[in-house]
């Protein structure tokens, strides 16, 4: 009798196993591993015989006589950037996010703008009625668009009609609830994932349409993540944000036709989501300027200047152990910058609690704000508060000096346009032309040690009396 060899995949990351484990060795992810059968991938990647006359294949010249097909404009302007300035016909988007962040919502609004534009547009769901979705584009004054609605979850069928109807742009509404029958395993499997997505992005490439596929991003493992198929796609978008704000970031992970670290603003409203034009102006509303324990940190996201409100807490811990609670920042990073303000400049955090957080949802990746962080803890700390008015950055180095960082210039005429002269950053080539250019007065910090010089001086003491 012959026995099925089984595997055990990983649902997060898409390794195989030998043998169950809680935990996988790949990822470090916890229960993450399920039982598939080895036989499941599709039938048609089983190896053939090589045939004996073989075509070979055709090389062509780098330069294209034809002029490219000019991307599809949704006109939804923060949704045209992060996809690199419209999107491409024939290419493959996947676009991740937790359940209820608003992706469904995002995509009908950019299906019945392209529409509007007079493009061919399709919108699968596998998870909502007709009637569900439909209430939704009502909800957003959308009932009027050509959109092509459909609800189904079998591959084949799917791919069927989309040959026959040749649409310019489809949206699948969820990868995950998708299942093709030349696969054994359930709908949601790392397998069934990678194959559905495979099959559709073939058909966009060879069938000129564009093709986007929602991804649920799970954290218990029990369906596959989009991860498993970032490689296959030609752009990874991720909408994120908190659930108790109403803004949305849209972020260019991966674009095989524009940037990647775009971001495109977004604010979820009764009427769905609206775009943010100026997202610093909504990132420090309400904003206190004499506030202790607060640094505007000029940063930027993708190719536009942004500032937020960089938020500290230093207390004394309640119990024995210290701890650590970072939002919207990397907390290894937050680890660093404490060391060196512990070893370089004397300034103790043993025995406090230590909580920072990135005002309005954001997620900081730059290490541009490093010296902002450091500005809003010794700020919270010595319960000083930062000069009025100033943008802070710069990146810090282990040994304690202040790096300079990219695009002062950006950083510094968008901190102007918000009403912000001052600024405190690292001394360096284009310091000096910017401060002339932009009229401006920089505070040149050298060391971590002279950022807590400015902080401690009498008129920061004065300001606070
Ligand atoms: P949805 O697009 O269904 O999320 P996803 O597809 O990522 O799972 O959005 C769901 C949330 O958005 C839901 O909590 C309600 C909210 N929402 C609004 O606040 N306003 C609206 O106009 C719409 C359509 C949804
Ligand atoms: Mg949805």
């Amino acid at each position: 009798m012959v026995k099925l060899a089984t595997l055990f995949v990983c649902q997060s990351c898409g390794t195989s196993h030998g043998k169950w484990a809680g935990r996988c060795e790949a990822c470090g992810g916890w229960n993450s591993l399920v039982e598939e059968s080895a036989d499941s991938g599709p039938v048609s990647t089983k190896p053939k015989a090589r045939p004996r006359s073989s075509r070979g294949i055709a090389f062509h010249d780098l330069q294209s006589t034809e002029p490219p097909l000019p991307r599809m404009q949704t006109n939804i302007a923060e949704f045209d950037r992060v996809c690199g300035g419209g999107i491409v016909p024939g290419s493959a988007l996947l676009i991740g996010g937790d359940p209820g962040i608003g992706k469904s919502t995002l995509l009908l609004q950019a299906a019945a703008a392209l529409s509007k534009n007079g493009a061919k547009v399709a919108y699968v769901s596998g998870e909502e009625a007709i009637d569900q979705v439909r209430s939704r584009a009502r909800r957003l004054g959308l009932e009027g668009a050509h959109v092509m609605l459909a609800t189904e979850t079998a591959l084949g069928p799917i791919l069927d009609s989309l040959k026959h109807e040749k649409p310019d742009f489809v949206v699948i509404d969820s990868i995950q609830t998708l299942w093709s029958d030349a696969l054994g395993a359930a709908p949601g499997s790392v397998s069934q994932v990678r194959a559905c997505a495979q099959e559709l992005t073939r058909f966009a490439k060879k069938r000129n349409c564009a093709v986007v596929l929602v991804g649920h991003v799970t954290k218990d493992g029990q369906i596959a993540g989009p991860r498993v198929i970032e490689h296959m796609v030609d752009s990874v978008l991720y909408f994120e944000g908190e659930r108790g704000h109403q803004f949305r970031i849209l972020r260019a992970v991966k674009n095989r036709f524009g940037p990647t670290d775009e971001i495109g603003v977004f604010e979820m409203s009764d009427a769905g989501l609206r775009e943010v034009t100026n997202p610093s102006a909504l990132f420090l509303d309400g904003r206190e300027d004499c506030a202790t324990g607060t640094a505007v940190f000029a940063g930027i996201e993708g190719t536009r200047p942004v500032l937020t409100e960089i938020q500290a807490l230093v207390a004394p811990a309640a119990f024995g152990t210290a701890r650590r609670a970072v939002i919207g920042w990397d907390s290894s990073r937050l680890a660093m910058v404490l060391a060196v303000l512990e070893t370089r400049c004397g300034f103790s955090f043993g025995g406090k609690d230590v909580y920072l957080n990135v005002a309005g949802g954001l997620k900081v990746s730059e290490p541009a704000a490093d010296l902002a962080v450091a500005a809003a803890l010794i700020s919270s700390a010595l319960d000083l508060p930062l000069p009025p008015k100033a943008v802070v950055y710069g990146e810090i180095a282990l040994s304690g000096e202040i790096r300079p960082v990219s695009r002062i210039g950006a950083r510094l005429k968008e901190a102007n346009k918000l009403g912000f002269k001052h600024a405190v950053g690292p001394l360096g080539r284009n310091t000096e032309k910017a401060e002339r250019n932009l009229g401006c007065t920089i505070a040149k910090m050298v060391k971590l040690s002279d950022l807590i010089d400015l902080i401690d001086t009498r008129e920061s003491v004065a300001a606070r009396e």
